[in-house]
C-alpha cells in the first residue's frame, strides 16, 4: 500500500524512522510529510534514510517532483497516517485548516485517515481535544491509541503514542480482512421520512437513522462503493458515501427506483411513514379554519420494499439482493418475533428481514444498540446482538455479504 506518513511535533517523533522502518518491511512504500515542529524532535536524514525518499514540509520550495507537491502527494497515497499526531494537528483537521504543508496535503487527501494521538494526558482529556477527535472519527479517521503510560514529561497517563509495532499491526490487521463487498456497490436508506400535512406540520417518527449510518459504515468497511438514500437524521452522514437526500416516503420511492440499477445490494433501514396525507394544504392550515378536531385522512404510502420486490420477481433478475428491517412488537417472545419476520420477508418478496423488537431494551429506535433475528428467505436465521449498532451492522453485512447472491454474482461494472 502507498501510505502518506505525516509527522507532527510530538515527543513521540523520534520513534518514526523506526515506524517507517517497519512499514517498509511489512511491504508498504512509504512517504513522509513533517511540520516544522515535527522536524525540532526527529532528524530530517533519518527520515529520508528510511524512507528513501524526500521529506516533504515546505509548502512553498522548489519542487521535489514535477507538479503540485501537496496534490500529487494526496492522490498518491492510499492511506494517510499521522503519527504522532499532536493536539494541534487534530484541531487543525478537525477544521479543515491548511496551513502548513502537512495539513494542505490532508485535507486534499481522499485516501482513509489514520491518527496516532500522541500528548500530554491533559491535552488529550481537554474538552477542545476531545471534541475535535469526536469530530474527525464521525468523518472516518480511524484512531490508534494513544496508550496509557509513563509521559515525556513525568507523568503517568492515556496520551502516549502507540509504540510503531502496534501502528504497524492495526494497519495490517485491517488490511488483511477479507473486503467481501470490494467493487460492489450497496445502496441503503436511512432516516425518518417526513409526510407533510401542510407548509409548516408533518407526520413522522422517532428514527434517527443510527441504524442505517452503522450499515452504511459497515460496508464502507467491507470495501464496497455506499449509496446512502436518506430522510431526516439525527446524526451526520459519514464520509466516503454518495448521499441522496429524499424527505418523503414518495422521493424516497424515487431516490431508490433511479440508483437501484446500480446497486448490488438494498438494505432498507429507514423508517419509511405508511401513511400520508393525500394532499398537502399550500399554506399553513389555520387552528381557526379547523376547528377543535381535525379529521386527517391518511392513504398509504409506496411499500418501496415490496415494490423492488416485485420488480425484481417480474422481471427475472436475481439482483439487487434485497435487505428489510422490520421494527416489531413481540413483547420479548422471539417466537413470534421470528414468524413476524418470516411474514415480512414473504409478503415483500426480500432475500433478508432483520426483525427487532422495539419492546425489548436495547433493541429499535434512537438508541446506541440493537439486537434481533436477520432472518433470509433460504431459512437461515442468526441472532444479532446485543451490540452497539455498529456492531450488529458489521455482523449483518457479514452475514449477508456471504449469501449465494452477492458471492455468485459478478460484480456490475
Ligand atoms: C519537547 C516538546 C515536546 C512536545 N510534545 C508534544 C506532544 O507529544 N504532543 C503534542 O500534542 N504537542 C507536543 N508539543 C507541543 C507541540 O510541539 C506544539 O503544540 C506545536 O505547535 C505542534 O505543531 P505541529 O502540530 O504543527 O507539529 C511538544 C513541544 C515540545 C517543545
Amino acid at each position: 500500500m502507498r501510505i502518506l506518513l505525516g509527522v507532527s511535533g510530538g515527543i513521540a517523533a523520534y520513534k518514526t524512522p523506526d515506524l517507517v522502518r517497519r512499514l517498509k518491511r511489512a511491504g508498504h512504500e512509504v512517504r513522509v510529510a513533517c511540520t516544522h515542529s515535527a522536524l525540532e524532535l526527529v532528524s530530517r536524514t533519518a527520515l529520508e534514510t528510511v524512507s528513501g525518499e524526500p521529506v516533504l514540509f515546505e509548502t512553498f520550495t522548489p519542487r521535489v517532483h514535477a507538479g503540485v507537491e501537496h496534490i500529487d502527494l494526496a492522490s498518491w497515497a492510499e492511506l494517510a497516517l499521522v503519527a504522532p499526531a499532536t493536539a494541534n494537528v487534530i484541531a487543525k483537521l478537525a477544521c479543515g485548516l491548511a496551513d502548513d504543508f502537512l495539513t494542505t496535503v490532508l485535507l486534499a487527501c481522499p485516501a482513509p485517515l489514520w491518527l496516532a494521538p500522541g500528548m500530554n494526558t491533559r491535552m488529550w482529556d481537554h474538552p477542545a481535544t476531545r471534541a475535535n477527535v469526536a469530530c474527525l472519527v464521525e468523518r472516518g479517521a480511524r484512531l490508534i491509541g494513544p496508550d496509557e503510560g509513563e509521559l515525556a514529561c513525568g507523568t503517568t497517563g492515556v496520551g502516549r503514542m502507540s509504540e510503531p509495532e502496534r501502528i504497524v499491526e492495526a494497519l495490517q490487521a485491517h488490511h488483511a480482512r477479507d473486503l467481501v463487498l470490494r467493487g460492489r456497490t450497496v445502496l441503503v436508506t436511512a432516516g425518518a421520512t417526513r409526510e407533510p400535512l401542510d407548509a409548516v406540520r408533518f407526520l413522522s417518527n422517532p428514527s434517527t437513522g443510527r441504524m442505517g449510518v452503522a450499515v452504511a459504515r459497515a460496508a464502507l468497511d467491507l470495501g464496497a462503493r455506499v449509496i446512502l438514500v436518506h430522510a431526516h437524521l439525527g446524526v451526520k452522514v459519514p464520509a466516503g458515501v454518495e448521499a441522496v437526500f429524499a424527505s418523503s416516503a414518495v422521493a424516497m420511492q424515487g431516490a431508490v427506483l433511479s440508483h437501484r440499477d446500480r446497486a448490488d445490494l438494498v438494505v432498507m433501514t429507514a423508517a419509511v411513514g405508511d401513511f400520508m396525507p393525500p394532499e398537502t394544504a399550500p399554506g399553513k392550515v389555520k387552528k381557526e379554519d379547523v376547528g377543535e378536531t381535525w379529521n386527517l385522512t391518511l392513504v398509504r404510502t409506496p411499500d418501496i420494499l415490496a415494490g423492488l420486490g416485485q420488480d425484481r420477481e417480474r422481471s427475472g433478475a436475481r439482483r439487487p439482493l434485497l435487505v428489510g428491517f422490520a421494527a416489531e412488537t413481540a413483547g420479548g417472545d422471539q417466537d413470534r418475533l421470528l414468524t413476524l419476520a418470516r411474514q415480512k420477508l414473504s409478503r415483500k418478496r426480500c432475500d433478508a428481514i432483520f426483525a427487532n423488537d422495539v419492546q425489548v431494551p436495547g433493541a429499535g429506535f434512537a438508541g446506541d444498540t440493537n439486537l434481533g433475528l436477520l432472518v433470509f428467505a433460504d431459512g437461515r436465521v442468526h441472532p444479532l446482538g446485543p451490540g452497539t449498532k455498529d456492531q450488529v451492522a458489521s455482523a449483518l453485512l457479514s452475514e449477508v455479504a456471504s449469501s449465494p447472491g452477492i458471492v455468485a454474482a459478478p460484480p456490475l461494472p
